[in-house]
């Protein structure tokens, strides 16, 4: 299935997936790496930020001092208090002003130097006489009437101090006369809340939030972003969000506020920085892995091409120089495909060398084999030519033998002729011959039979119906001649019989019938020199044999018993049934052919009672 699949795109699907998975494992460490960069750096950036954020704080403080002793080198201050009515005597009440007095700056220029929330003119005596207030709110009364201390701390620096549990920042700058007294003293106050954290960072424009903390729980007093981190809750609440840049403690000698002073930075606003670089950063990497991809594919693209070209002239080389058939192209791994095809080239190159180097020793073998042929050719041409002047001698010769065979054959055609007259004769007189035979025996037996008037022509007509039975049984003509002359001479052993015991009228005694069972025996004992009557002996001898093995001379039965012998008997028997005798007439055909029938099976052979009965049949039509 893989080896089926194109080269190209296998290699695209290859370089794809690798190139995307090694751009997730890179960019896995990648992001991790760039975070923590981002993060490092961010952290560096932060703690600058919070250090300046710091020094603008301080620098904002600071400036409300140099603000102080700048009002009170004014030609505009130093006016008002050198008027002759300016306050002297006792303070019974503090003027409250809520525009910008004349003693200090136009107030565009005051804007320009601080964003003072109350300024406070004391007299020489130190009492405060006007108080100007840029905020709903009035002065506090520890302003109004401060302290010793307060006045001796808030002289020549800016303090940061508590008023009446308030964080205040307060500032004052006398103005003295020629003999060193003072005349006058200008005291700036702003409570350190949201706004003047807010107007400390000037128009500096950053994420960072500032904070003032309080106490061990750290309570809110005052934020550059009263919104999200309200004032009076406490910082822990909001820690989770965002991330400390900064941390310090009014540590100048200027400050009596046991507060901390921190920038933070919110959380949410680092994550989607971070989130932003780092995609940033992802896309660039994916168009990247994607360029890549696409170079590499073009030059698989490039490779596969001439690959697939390579094949098809590999391919042609074979074909049309080679003469190969190649195989049909199948689509797939190009690399395979080339492979194979090299395979296949180079095992018909091997096979097309054996067969051209086989060929070469056929070759020469045949002009071998030729070229003695041509020898051998030259030779025959030669014998052929004596072959030639053989024949011509061989045909003369020839020509006399046919003209002596046909005279040869005139004679034998002769010869033959003569002897087929001959044999007509020799025929003829073997015929008479035997026909005297036969009469012979025939008038022989006639004598013997006529011995007795009850067996006068007995022979005769055992031997007619013998042959009758044999052929009915199908016998060849030259048995059924063997036969004939056996029925003739079955009772020749008769000869020897006195002639009484033949001619007895009453039946045998047992010794007479002793005497007669011998006739058998005796007429083959009579005729066994007799060469031509060979083959009638046994059924001379055994016509009076019964296939239940109760017959004599020998007492043999069943198969033992030829054929033709039982014929013999059955035919004998019934000429001796149907004759008439001394002591009984003939009981005639019925009687004869009933016993027939019933000693069929043990005297007689059942196929021969048959085959007789048949005739009997026949011949009663
Ligand atoms: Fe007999
Ligand atoms: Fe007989």
């Amino acid at each position: 299935m893989f080896q089926r699949i194109p080269l190209t795109i296998k290699m695209l699907v290859v370089t794809v997936a690798v190139g995307i998975g090694v751009s997730i494992i890179l960019d896995y460490f990648q992001s991790k790496r760039l975070k923590n960069i981002f993060y490092a750096q961010l952290s560096e950036n932060l703690d600058k930020h919070a250090s300046e954020d710091r020094r603008r704080f301080d620098r904002y403080v600071d400036s409300y001092n140099k603000a102080a002793r700048l009002i009170i080198s004014q030609k505009r201050f130093l006016d008002y208090i050198g008027q002759k009515y300016f306050y002297t005597g006792k303070a019974l009440q503090i003027k409250s002003l809520e525009e910008v007095p004349s003693w200090l700056p136009e107030p565009s220029v005051l804007r320009s130097l601080i964003n003072v929330r109350y300024a406070l003119l004391s007299d020489s005596e130190g009492n405060v006489r006007e108080a100007y207030q840029n905020w709903p709110d009035a002065p506090p009364q520890s302003l109004l009437y401060p302290s010793a201390l307060l006045k001796k701390l808030s002289h020549g620096q800016s303090l940061m101090t508590k008023i009446d549990n308030i964080p205040f920042l307060i500032t004052a700058e006398s103005v003295s006369d020629s003999q060193g007294r003072t005349r006058a003293t200008l005291m700036l106050a702003s409570p350190i809340d949201s706004e003047f954290l807010i107007a400390s960072q000037e128009s500096a424009f950053h994420e960072d939030v500032m904070l003032l903390l309080e106490g061990e729980d750290m309570k809110v007093v005052a934020t550059t972003q009263p919104e999200s981190i309200p004032i009076g809750s406490t910082f822990d609440m909001f820690k989770d969000r965002y991330i400390v840049e900064g941390k310090s403690f009014f540590d100048q000698g200027s400050s009596e506020l046991l507060m901390q002073y921190i920038s933070v930075i919110p959380k949410s606003h680092v994550e989607a920085l971070s989130r932003d670089v780092l995609s940033r950063d992802r896309q660039q990497r994916v168009l990247i892995t994607f360029l890549l991809i696409v170079s590499f594919a073009l030059i698989m693209l490039w490779v596969t091409r001439n690959i697939l070209l390579l094949t098809k002239n590999v391919m042609g080389f074979s074909q049309n120089v080679l003469g190969l058939q190649t195989k049909e192209i199948q689509k797939g791994d190009e690399l395979q495909i080339l492979q194979k095809q090299f395979q296949y080239l180079t095992e018909k190159i091997i096979e097309s060398r054996k067969a051209i180097r086989e060929k070469a020793e056929e070759l020469s073998k045949s002009n071998e084999m030729l070229r003695l042929e041509i020898a051998g050719h030259k030779q025959t041409e030669a014998e052929l030519k004596k072959s030639e002047q053989s024949y011509k001698e061989l045909t003369e010769v020839l020509g006399t033998a046919l003209e002596d065979v046909k005279k040869r054959e005139q004679t034998l055609l002769k010869s033959r002729d003569a002897f087929f007259n001959m044999l007509e004769d020799i025929n003829e007189a073997y015929k008479d011959l035997q026909e005297l035979f036969l009469n012979l025996v025939s008038a022989m037996v006639n004598s013997l039979d006529a011995k007795s008037p009850w067996t006068k022509g007995h022979s005769d007509r055992v031997a007619t119906y013998a042959v009758q039975i044999a052929k009915e049984l199908g016998f060849e003509e030259e048995d059924i001649n063997d036969i004939h002359l056996a029925g003739l001479l079955h009772d020749i052993g008769k000869i020897g019989t006195y002639d009484y015991l033949l001619d007895k009228p009453a039946k045998l005694t047992e010794e007479e019938f002793a005497i007669v069972k011998k006739h058998p025996a005796q007429g083959a004992e009579i005729l066994k020199d007799i060469k031509q009557l060979k083959n009638m002996l046994p059924m001379i001898r055994h016509h009076h044999e019964r296939i239940d093995g109760k017959g004599y001379p020998d007492g043999i039965k069943g198969e033992e018993i030829s054929l033709s012998a039982k014929i013999m008997h059955v035919a004998d028997t019934f000429d001796a049934i149907m004759a008439d005798r001394p002591y009984r007439p003939s009981p005639g055909l019925e009687y004869a052919i009933s016993e027939l029938n019933r000693c069929s099976g043990t005297q007689f052979d059942e196929n021969v009672v048959q085959a007789f009965l048949k005739i009997l049949s026949r011949n009663e039509r």
